[in-house]
């Protein structure tokens, strides 16, 4: 979603500007601009729907400024046209604002400001902020900020300049992330590491409430209240080559294939042989504690609640505790009962959904304990939770998440291990785990090896309108993962049933031209599997089969998808792999930007 940038040095900004604006790409935006300051105290403000390419032709050819915020914008308040896009600026254009984030109280300000005769020439919530910071009579910056904060509720990440103090950028946090990039002699400011890890790897993660001045020599950071908050900046270890194709035609590509090295990242120094456990230092709670919890709820978004219900179900067969998945973004809507025996689990790969984050909030606000599966060091979820598993994916660019999902699940199974070993998951059942999860790297290698035997399957699920994916309890979420895979990359609408539901209404739907990929592990409910694959078989239904060597499928005319088989509570990291293939090579074969799928963005930091 929004990103911003910022740069102040000794070199002229632009560059920097638009090459972070570039980075941030990957986010999803409409609509982007930039504001470069010169040491005479001269704006020079550059916006464009569409493109950072288009931002860039249509920059002057001499921009020598050497202060400068940037930014790209994902429409809320107002179409994705060239006014409504940030920077923002005040009448006479001394004051420029760069946001992300909702301000709630928009509308009364804006018809205040009107009132006042303001004429707005735009539809935004920010266009007041910048309005507001140039009506105040405080004799800094700073002040003037701060002024215009006591007037504003909601969400913001806000980088400020001022023609009157050409020396420094004033930055403000308060739910959206914000990052200063410490330089030499230079500073850097971005939402989002990926902007700026090519120019320094020190960086200091604003905290909400706090603001900050950043001159090209250093910067001050002080809350609300005008007190020095003296942050000392931490080294983010993500390489620059990271973010980069690497020879790939694309992210999504290079992270499913990155992901068997994903995986050992995330087992890496957790497997403790010796006591048949998962050894997790980051979750900050001893055995007593977690012993003392008798109920998990996990909450994720999208594909990271689907991954989460992966995970109740292994925190119940290996730890018998009751455990569930909801939905983040419903759970503080539905006045939630906080239960102080119940460990609240929140899963995101970027660690800045605005959903998760939210849920985070209210669980911690009425005294529950969570602990975070989060991916994105240093990131808003992660700093908020009690304590927490790092998945160790790296960066993940494309917006349909791979080798995050992935370790996501391994995670499950390492709490799960866990907390089953301090119930009562013997010592045996311990070691079975971290066997099976030791094969996962290497298993996961296999099916990326097969990858061209999807072909003929892939043609065929390329023609189809519409497509079921049916699982059973450990499918289930499978199934689920699966059909928004293929929704959101290929555009082909997919949805997803408990197998044994088809027959309750969606068996309706079946012919010749609406396909059903099935996921058929090996397992106590395989026979009731291949008796509804027949069911669809027997409507015509054309059958592709997510399985495992072993089943016997007859001589069903299915086109089978053959996944190594593991311990059973772990076969579902391994099932998902093939729907991402799937999904990525029907999305190819239609056409389509896979890793920037229309109207989504990577990290969706709005309610
Ligand atoms: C699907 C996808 C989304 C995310 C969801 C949560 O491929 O990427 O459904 O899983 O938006 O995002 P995070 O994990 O960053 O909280």
């Amino acid at each position: 979603m929004c990103g911003i940038v910022g740069y102040i040095g000794r070199e002229p900004a632009a560059p920097y500007l638009i090459e972070g604006l570039t980075r941030l790409e990957y986010r999803g935006y409409d609509s982007a601009g930039v504001a470069v300051l010169n040491s005479k105290g001269k704006t020079t403000r550059v916006r464009t729907a569409g493109r950072v390419r288009a931002l860039e032709s249509a920059l002057p050819a001499r921009l020598s400024g050497t202060v400068g915020i940037g930014h790209t914008r994902w429409a809320t308040h107002g179409p994705a046209e060239e006014r409504n896009a940030h920077p923002h600026a005040s009448v006479s254009g001394r004051i420029n604002v760069v946001h992300n984030g909702i301000i709630d109280n928009a509308a009364n300000l804006r018809s205040a400001l009107s009132d006042a005769g303001v004429e707005l020439s735009s539809d935004t919530d920010t266009e007041a902020v910048a309005h507001l910071i140039a009506q105040s009579t405080a004799d800094s910056l700073e002040e003037a900020v701060l002024d215009t904060l006591a007037k504003v509720s909601g969400t913001y990440a806000l980088a400020v300049t001022d023609e009157a103090h050409p020396d420094r950028i004033v930055v403000a946090r308060s739910g959206s992330p914000l990052i200063i990039g410490v330089g030499d002699e230079e500073m850097f400011l971005a939402s989002d590491v990926a902007a700026l890890v090519r120019h320094t790897n020190r960086v200091v993660h604003l905290e909400d409430g706090e603001l900050a001045t950043i001159t090209s020599s250093g910067f001050r950071t002080f809350d609300r209240s005008r007190n020095d908050t003296d942050r000392s900046p931490i080294e983010i270890s993500v390489a620059a080559e990271d973010l980069e194709l690497s020879g790939y035609e694309h992210y999504m590509l290079k992270e499913m294939r990155e992901q068997p090295a994903a995986a050992q990242d995330c087992m890496r120094g957790r497997l403790d042989e010796r006591f048949a456990t998962a050894r997790l230092d980051g979750l900050e709670l001893d055995a007593r504690e977690l012993r003392g919890f008798d109920r998990v709820k996990i909450l994720g978004c999208g594909s990271a609640y689907y991954v989460g219900q992966i995970g109740a179900q292994m925190i119940e067969d290996l730890a018998r505790i009751p455990a569930d998945a909801e939905a983040a973004s419903e759970f503080r809507y539905r006045r939630p009962i906080i239960e102080p025996r119940t460990l609240y689990v929140a899963v995101s790969q970027s660690g800045e959904t605005a959903d998760t984050a939210f849920a985070v909030n209210e669980i911690r606000r009425k005294g529950g304990r969570v602990i975070g599966l989060v991916n994105a060091v240093g990131s808003t979820i992660a700093r908020e939770v009690d304590g927490g598993i790092y998945l160790h994916a790296g960066p993940e660019i494309a917006v349909a998440s791979t080798k995050a999902l992935t370790n996501m699940g391994i995670s499950f199974a390492l709490l799960a291990l866990h907390l089953g070993r301090l119930h009562d998951l013997s010592f045996a059942d311990g070691q079975r785990i971290i066997r099976g999860l030791q094969r996962v790297p290497e298993q996961i290698q296999e099916i990326l090896d097969q990858e061209s035997e999807f072909e003929q399957i892939v043609t065929d699920l390329a023609k189809a309108r519409s497509a079921f994916y049916i699982g059973r309890v450990r499918g289930f979420p499978v199934a689920r993962e699966g059909a928004q895979k293929l929704k959101e990359i290929s555009y082909i609408h997919a949805e997803a049933y408990q197998t044994s539901e088809l027959k309750h209404g969606p068996l309706a739907l079946i012919e010749p031209s609406m396909p059903t990929v099935a996921i058929i592990p090996q397992d106590d409910l395989t026979d009731r599997n291949v008796a509804a694959a027949e069911q669809v078989l027997a409507r015509r239904g054309p059958l592709v089969a997510i399985t495992h060597a072993s089943v016997d499928l007859g001589n069903l005319p299915v086109s089978t998808i053959v996944v190594p088989q593991n311990e059973p509570e772990l076969d579902p990291i391994l099932l998902t792999i093939p729907t991402q293939i799937l999904a990525y090579r029907t999305a190819i074969a239609l056409g389509h930007d896979v890793d920037k799928p229309r109207n989504l963005a990577k990290s969706v930091t709005v309610e």
